[in-house]
């Protein structure tokens, strides 16, 4: 796989490029100034937001790079004529919030089974106009059929109690979320095998950074602390999660598409394995806001108690992250207090529905949430403690 042909000159389409992490990819691959051209293919849900893209248009050099398409991945009507000039699809469109899953599961397999589907079916039909010469560059060469992305996760692997994820591990998916994400890699497996397309799958862990929706842990205890408002920790708080920077999975993503095997699948892992409690302990730190905030609130049904990745074969691609916990954690505190504007016009409309749907009850019944001392212990601002992310192995058993 020539790493050219998704480099300067090449055309991306880019979908779900207004959310969180397609975003970040879309702004850093701009900011590279190489010519690569983007179109992002958007249907803006909730989720998505086209100011997420604003540092990218209004640099007029990035911006004459950069196409928006407002529409749906499940209409063949807007995908098709958009992967016929694409070298490569990129899909990070979802429904992205398992507490949504919970409550309203139908958009998640809309756009993450039917619409995974109309993207895997103008790739084919792209390869079989190649193969009948119809697929051309405007000087006559025969145009490669674009590559395709599938931006995935590690909650495919279902809740893993010890040890690390590797590719090969049976799919074992636990809430509507997961399980929809399990079925649109099914799918790019079935388009692989059957139809022999190009196509390669990312499954990244627990991702964090600027422009992170307030609905997820870390924005939303972020907004929730700056404004002294009640943390819900689900639980017992000693889940534990892999924390990876934005920009280090927008990056990977970005290497999967050029270095990545055909028909292959690669772990995309954070670096930082810490419980739930570990992360609140060392977010109040960087506020400076205290530990009294947080309500211990009824946990989220089926809730998956840990997610580790083996990094292994992305690694052999000669992909390494770039940023430790601690300076992300940083970094993205400084970011919502720098831009208020962006999280409290979020928090605005629909937010106080949603949130009294999913919060109301539980945080009437909550029960102030004891700090507990083993976990804290494992928090620690230096990052050369915090990049080695202890996870305090004695708070987490006794939860078990
Ligand atoms: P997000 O919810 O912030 O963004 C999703 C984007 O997709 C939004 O802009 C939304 O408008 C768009 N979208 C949704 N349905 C669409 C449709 N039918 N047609 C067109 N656009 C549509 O999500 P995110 O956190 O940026 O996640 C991006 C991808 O990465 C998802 O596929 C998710 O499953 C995966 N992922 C996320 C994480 C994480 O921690 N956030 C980790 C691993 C993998
Ligand atoms: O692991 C990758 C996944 O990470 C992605 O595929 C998902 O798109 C992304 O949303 C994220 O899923 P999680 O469920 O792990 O993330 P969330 O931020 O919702 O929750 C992180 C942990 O914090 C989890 O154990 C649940 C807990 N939690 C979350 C919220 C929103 C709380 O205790 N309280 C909360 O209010």
């Amino acid at each position: 796989m020539s790493a050219d042909r998704f480099g300067p000159g090449s055309h991306l389409l880019v979908t779900g490029g207004a959310g969180f992490i397609g975003s970040c990819f879309v702004r850093d691959v701009l900011a590279r100034d190489d010519g690569t051209r983007l179109t992002v293919l958007d249907n803006l849900t909730y989720a998505g937001n086209e100011a997420n893209l604003r540092p990218a248009l209004d640099q007029p050099g990035q911006a004459a790079r950069l196409r928006f398409v407002r529409g749906d991945i499940a209409d063949p009507e807007v995908v098709g004529p958009l992967v016929a000039d694409a070298d490569a699809v990129l899909n990070f469109a979802a429904e992205s919030h398992v507490d949504r899953s919970i409550l309203d599961p139908e958009a998640f397999l809309r756009t993450g089974v039917i619409g995974v589907h109309v993207l895997l079916d103008a790739c084919r039909r792209e390869a079989a106009r190649l193969a009948s010469g119809e697929r051309r560059t405007p000087a006559g060469d025969p145009r490669p059929a674009p590559r395709y992305l599938q931006v995935s996760t590690d909650e495919v692997y279902g809740s893993v109690e010890t040890g690390e994820s590797v590719e090969s591990d049976p799919l074992a998916p636990r809430s509507p979320y997961a399980a929809s994400k399990a079925a649109g890699e099914l799918l790019v497996r079935s388009y692989v095998v059957t139809h022999g397309i190009d196509a390669v799958v990312t499954r990244g862990s627990n991702t964090y950074g600027p422009y992170h929706h307030p609905e997820k842990l870390i924005p939303l205890f972020i907004t929730n602390a700056l404004e002294d408002q009640p943390l819900p920790l689900y639980g017992d708080g000693l889940q534990q999660r892999d924390w990876l920077y934005v920009s280090d999975h927008a990056g990977a993503i970005d290497w999967v598409l050029r270095q990545g095997r055909s028909g292959e699948t690669y772990n995309i892992p954070g670096a930082a394995e810490m419980t739930n409690r570990a992360v609140v302990a060392l977010l109040l730190e960087i506020l400076d806001k205290p530990w009294s905030l947080v309500r211990t609130v009824e946990d989220r049904p089926g809730h998956d108690r840990r997610y580790a990745l083996d990094g292994t074969r992305l690694a052999a691609l000669g992909w390494h992250n770039t940023v430790d916990f601690a300076d992300g954690l940083r970094r993205t505190v400084d970011w919502f207090r720098a831009n208020e504007d962006w999280w409290r016009a979020i928090k605005a409309g629909d937010w106080d529905a949603y949130y009294e749907r999913q919060y109301g009850r539980r945080l009437a019944a909550s029960s102030a949430a004891s700090l507990n001392p083993a976990a804290s212990s494992a928090v620690s601002l230096n990052p050369a403690a915090s990049s080695a992310v202890s996870l305090n192995p004695a708070g987490s058993t006794a939860a078990d």
